[in-house]
């Protein structure tokens, strides 16, 4: 089928052929808005009223603020974009990603158009079940209690699912599993802790599996005659893992060594692990966001998985062999694609529309690849040109803007400003106030402005 507006054609399943999507997303970020928009809505990737209700800056009205949160005042808008050239297990996909790191979603794109084109993706899922904990503080005797419990797991895992998660049974999930921890106070004795396993289908999984273990505190106090001090999820869901590979073939063999020196720099020390991770989130955190998701929790189960060692490392390796490289990400991405926010937002449905997933595991997939390949870009950049060329070439228009430069005064002071990031290698505020004062000729620009916060006039003077 053709597209009606701009010829580029579409499988007839709505889903764009790998060519034709090559096509209508080359030179995207050249592209104005509402171009962006024609290409996107011509691939499938927007309906026209998405569209549209992104041109109208997505939601101004608060009554659905005021159903999440409490003291509601507003909304925090933060860009949205989108990655492009990525193909995840042979799939094209077009990345939603809310974030306000310049360079992010460049980074994103421009290295999975060099995976694309001598590589590929692949992702898959390690498990299926979340963590609900029931802690037993002061357990008087945790061999008994704990052939009480497991003689009992048939019967407390039908009952949580007959009174509490039978909605989850419906759906192909539920209670699947019941085990019980022994775990050091750190003085000599121990607290007993039930781990509760269950299969959230496409939820998160959060509100399910509190309420279970909230519902099994009592059968469980009645079975032992001890007393549960508190239940709660655990966000370290290594239960349900997420791996994405991604292969690069023919990389010229002193890149791919540098990247493998870098990787095992973050698998050695954790000051360099801390920051790898980082910019692996850099990909992740962002969808999450667009999508709806709970991005605290991902975060604090990443980082809870990378120390799982007893010390603290990446969650990514890469490896070279036989002309070509090879890197890992695995951790738990819990995700969901119904319930709560996801569903309820209309930016985070569009999101989720936009990555065509059919289920939260696909979307957890998914978002292992882009942090793989964000970091992929970190480590090629960091390895060879630095950081600071790319990322600075694209903060120099917030540094512009931030000295106070007019629409017109824009391209000038930019112009400027990158070549003196070509002389120097490094690029300020300070240069940004400098050269809009060397271009007005104006000295009443008062270069003893708090760079911290350069506040602006209406006229665009710095004050
Ligand atoms: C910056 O947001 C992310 C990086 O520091 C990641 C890394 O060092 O690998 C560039």
């Amino acid at each position: 089928m053709k597209s009606p507006t701009n010829g580029i054609s579409v499988a007839s399943s709505g889903e764009t052929t790998g060519a034709a999507f090559d096509g209508a997303l080359q030179g995207f970020s050249k592209l104005p808005r509402d171009e962006r928009f024609r290409r996107l809505v011509a691939i499938g990737a927007l309906t026209e009223s998405e569209a549209q209700a992104l041109k109208a800056g997505g939601l101004k009205d608060t009554t659905l603020a005021e159903n999440f949160i409490e003291n509601v005042i507003g909304y925090f808008q933060i860009p949205l974009g989108v990655a492009t050239n990525f193909r995840i297990d042979g799939r094209d996909v077009v990345i939603p990603l809310a974030v306000e790191e310049t360079s992010i979603v460049a980074a994103a794109s421009k290295t999975a158009k060099w995976v694309r084109e001598s590589g590929e993706i692949k992702t898959e899922s390690l498990g299926h079940l979340i963590i609900g904990q029931i802690q037993v503080a002061r357990v008087r005797n945790f061999d008994r209690f704990e052939a009480q419990v497991l003689a009992a797991k048939s019967d407390l895992i039908n009952s949580a699912n007959t009174d509490v998660a039978f909605g989850l049974v419906a759906r192909g999930g539920g209670v699947e599993d019941i085990q019980v921890r022994k775990v050091d106070r750190g003085d000599g004795t121990f607290m007993a802790v039930v781990h509760v396993l269950a299969d959230p289908c496409d939820a998160m999984g959060a509100n399910i599996i509190n309420q279970v273990c909230e519902y099994l505190k009592g059968p469980i106090e009645s079975l032992t005659g001890d007393t549960v001090t508190m239940c709660i999820l655990s966000n370290l869901v290594d239960t349900k893992l997420t791996r994405a590979t991604v292969t690069i073939n023919d990389i010229d063999e002193d890149l791919a060594q540098r990247i493998v020196e870098a990787s095992l720099f973050s698998q050695v020390d954790p000051y360099r692990a801390a920051t790898n991770n980082k910019g692996v989130m850099n990909g992740i955190d962002p969808i999450l966001i667009a999508t709806g998701n709970d991005w605290r929790a991902v975060e604090a189960g990443v980082h809870a998985y990378a120390s799982r060692s007893g010390s603290y490392r990446s969650i990514t390796k890469w490896s070279y062999m036989g002309g070509q490289l090879m890197g890992v990400l695995e951790a738990p991405i819990v995700v969901g694609t119904v319930g709560g926010v996801t569903k309820l937002h209309p930016t985070a449905q569009m999101s989720l529309n936009m990555l065509g997933v059919k289920s939260a595991a696909e979307l957890s997939r998914i978002c292992a690849a882009v942090g793989l390949v964000q970091n992929l870009g970190a480590l090629k950049a960091l390895t060879t040109v630095g950081i600071i060329e790319g990322h600075m070439k694209l903060h120099i228009r917030n540094l512009t803007l931030g000295a106070g430069a007019s629409e017109r005064e824009v391209p000038l002071v930019q112009k400027r400003l990158e070549e003196i990031l070509m002389m120097t290698k490094r690029i300020s505020l300070q240069n940004a106030v400098e050269v809009l004062r060397e271009i007005r000729g104006d000295l009443r620009v008062d270069l003893r402005v708090d760079l911290r916060a350069p506040s602006k006039t209406e006229s665009g003077t710095v004050t």
